[in-house]
């Protein structure tokens, strides 16, 4: 479609941190805007001050309050960041003319379906955090014609702690590690996630989309096949059922995504990938 200015919201995010020079070697001009910069706390007028110059043609979202857990101790919090953050940006989109892509989240679904969720499926929350993101949704279809609103699952990449990278690090250090048989999805590498955001922002047909690696596996497996493919011992990966580690939000047990009208690679593909960075950031395993 011929783009040049894009900002990206959330630059120095675990996303953020591989969309923006992902971009930028497509040649992209990339305008990464940070908690410091443009707060989503902030108005719209100000967020409009600070955007308008860029001239952006499309604005990527990623930027969110992400702390599961934490959106329930503060709920309102989330819902100001999550929520009116979003509809703000919307308006900003909107005045500017610039098409808004919101990334969004498998925490919209309560899990209850028990085959892969397509993105026409009704969400319906489980958690605060799921809820302010749905509500982020719903301020950008409503708001906007030019969007995209693309759910991923499960996400883990080389920037910032994450759940591979933690399960990764306990194993080289022979530590136990506790994961859930009862939660399954499908795990994404931020790097095929890019691939998916670009091939939606150039392909005009706008509306709501499921950007996930593909397959399904529990954590608990997850964790093992992970273990295997990098060579580590599976020893201290221990099975537990959610219920046992008493945490502050309810999760979807299964929301796994179906991806129509996107080509997606298998999440064991992307964890090869992955890999490679993680031996690359640590060579000594
Ligand atoms: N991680 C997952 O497993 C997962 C799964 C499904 C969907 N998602 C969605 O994917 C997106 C990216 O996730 P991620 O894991 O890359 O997130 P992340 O690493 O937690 O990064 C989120 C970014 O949001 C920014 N942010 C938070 N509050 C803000 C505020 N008030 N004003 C401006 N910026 C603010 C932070 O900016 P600063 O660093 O500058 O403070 C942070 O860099 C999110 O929208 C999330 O909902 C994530």
């Amino acid at each position: 479609m011929g783009f040049k200015n894009i900002v990206v919201t959330g630059a120095r995010g675990m996303l953020g941190q591989d969309l923006v020079p992902y971009l930028r070697a497509k040649g992209y001009e990339v305008f990464p805007t940070s908690s410091d910069t443009m707060s989503l706390l902030e108005t719209a007028d100000s967020m409009r001050d600070k955007l308008e110059p860029f001239q952006p043609e499309v604005i990527i979202h990623p930027a969110a309050y992400t702390n599961v857990d934490g959106a329930e101790r503060e709920p309102d919090l989330a819902m100001a960041v999550n929520k009116d953050g979003t509809r703000n940006l919307a308006l900003v989109a909107k005045e500017l003319g610039a098409i808004l892509i919101y990334v969004s989240t498998d925490f919209v679904f309560d899990g209850l379906k028990g085959e892969p969720y397509l993105p026409t499926d009704r969400p319906n929350p489980v958690n605060t955090y799921g809820l302010s993101k749905y509500y982020g949704e719903l301020m950008v279809s409503e708001l906007l014609e030019e969007y995209y609103i693309v759910r991923t699952s499960w996400l883990y990449g080389i920037h910032r702690n994450n759940f591979v990278q933690w399960v990764l690090d306990q194993a080289h250090a022979g530590s136990e590690v506790k994961t859930v048989t009862d939660w399954i999805g499908s795990p994404t590498w931020t790097g095929n996630l890019c691939v998916a955001i670009e091939t939606l922002m150039n392909s005009g047909a706008y509306g709501t989309y499921h950007g996930a690696d593909h397959g399904e596996i529990s954590r608990f497996d997850q964790c093992r096949a992970m273990c295997q493919a990098a060579g580590l011992a599976e020893a201290h990966i221990r099975p537990v059922l959610s219920s046992e580690l008493n945490m502050a939000a309810n999760r979807p047990h299964y929301s796994v995504l179906a991806c129509p009208g996107l080509s997606v690679p298998s999440w064991e593909t992307g964890f090869q990938a992955y890999l490679a960075q993680y031996r690359q950031k640590s060579p000594a395993r």
